[in-house]
């Protein structure tokens, strides 16, 4: 039911870990799963993702899809970051079984909460940034 891709990030996934003194962290959950997901973000005075690093409390494709979203940050611009929705990520990754692409929401607000905080640390506003959601799951009900 998962693509090599998603068995390969899970398996062995990229940029696991914390970043000390991040410039933004952001942590997300999904009330209806449990699962939470926690992204590290290093970025350089030219507003460029030097760094991504997360912890996932979550499931296979929680993982998968944090491990991918972090991959495609790295050296981005903030904006550019922005646009890596979980369409993106999912897409990356081969696709996601239907009842697993609520997992790739996650991902993406973990990365815009992230964003979000670093742009409050530095007094900056990110064009098209919409505040955090502590429970993706709204966001879900939102979209149907
Ligand atoms: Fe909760 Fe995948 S089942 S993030």
């Amino acid at each position: 039911m998962y693509t090599e891709k998603v068995m390969d990030h899970f398996m062995h996934p990229r940029n696991v870990g914390e970043i000390e003194n991040a410039s933004g962290v952001g942590t997300v959950g999904n009330a209806k799963c449990g699962d939470i997901m926690r992204i590290y973000l290093d970025i350089d005075e030219n507003q460029i993702v030097r760094d991504a690093k997360f912890k996932t409390f979550g499931c296979g494709a929680a993982i998968a899809t944090s491990s991918m979203a972090t991959e495609m940050i790295i050296g981005k611009s903030v904006q550019e970051a922005l646009q890596v929705t979980n369409k993106a990520v999912m897409e990356a990754l081969g696709g996601l079984p239907p009842v697993k692409v609520h997992c790739s929401l996650l991902a993406e607000q973990a990365v815009h909460a992230a964003l979000w905080d670093y742009a409050k640390k530095n007094g900056l506003v990110i064009e098209g940034l919409k505040p955090p959601v502590d429970d993706v799951d709204e966001l879900e009900d939102e979209e149907a």
